[in-house]
């Protein structure tokens, strides 16, 4: 069993991902109770993408994140590193199109999309910093950033539950559905790792992002941070 540690190395999380990608979706929807499909549904609502826009989802995986926007008919490249979540993906959603990519030096023209996202991703990535630059150089000016990931729960005693759920409870339930169970302790680690919201946001402006705000869902579980690149027209 493959997993990566906290060092991120590009090879290894690739090969984790390939290896829980068959129970990948199912898993998630266990693990996070149910919440994901709602946590998915106001990632796309901060987009606000319009049909003939094109929007990028990076680290896309099996395109779950990618889904709602093809299904709304707007224009979705979903881009991953991880040739067993795309396969997965490609399988599942023949219409989407799957592009294997890094994150932190993506196969994208400048100014190319109207809007990235990153849904669950950016946390995995070994160079975070490099990766807001390069989503910054693949949007247009005037184009949106959005950006779902696992944060800090905002009031203390649910931060405490929530890391005793992460630390304790998790790896177990993991165990008993996951192929890559080793995948879910460090996927605890990593959370627990990561900047809390203002971190982040201070990542995002340091990329050259305007505008940066955040939302708390499920009381800081989970953030959505949005940013605007600078320029262009609103339209
Ligand atoms: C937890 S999954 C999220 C998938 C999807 N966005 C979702 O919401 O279900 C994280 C994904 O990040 C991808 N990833 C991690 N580092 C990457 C990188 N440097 N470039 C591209 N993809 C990367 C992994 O391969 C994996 O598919």
């Amino acid at each position: 069993m493959k997993r990566a540690t906290l060092e991120k190395r590009p090879d290894e999380v690739a090969a984790m991902f390939d290896e829980v990608a068959p129970k990948y979706d199912i898993v998630n929807d266990v693990l996070s109770l149910g919440q994901t499909r709602r946590w998915r549904r106001l990632v796309v609502e901060a987009v606000g993408a319009r049909r003939g826009q094109r929007v990028l989802d990076l680290a896309a995986g099996t395109g779950t994140s990618s889904e709602p926007y093809a299904d709304a008919g707007i224009g979705v490249v979903a881009c991953d590193f991880s040739l067993g979540m795309l396969t997965v993906g490609k399988r599942r959603r023949p219409d989407i199109d799957f592009v294997a990519g890094d994150a932190t030096n993506l196969p994208f023209a400048d100014e190319s999309f109207d809007a990235a996202t990153i849904s669950f991703g950016l946390r995995n990535v070994n160079e975070p910093q490099k990766a807001l630059e390069e989503m910054y150089r693949v949007t247009k000016p005037g184009g949106t950033l959005v950006i779902a990931e696992f944060s800090s729960p905002v009031v203390p005693v649910w931060r405490t539950m929530y890391t005793e759920y992460l630390m304790r409870a998790l790896p177990p339930i993991a165990r008993k559905v996951a192929s890559n169970p080793d995948a879910y302790v460090y996927l605890a680690e990593s959370i627990r790792a990561w900047p809390d919201q203002d971190g982040l946001a201070a990542w995002i402006s340091a990329a050259g992002w305007q505008d940066v705000a955040y939302r708390n869902l499920s009381g800081g579980i989970v953030a959505i941070h949005r940013a605007v690149k600078p320029g262009g027209t609103a339209g």
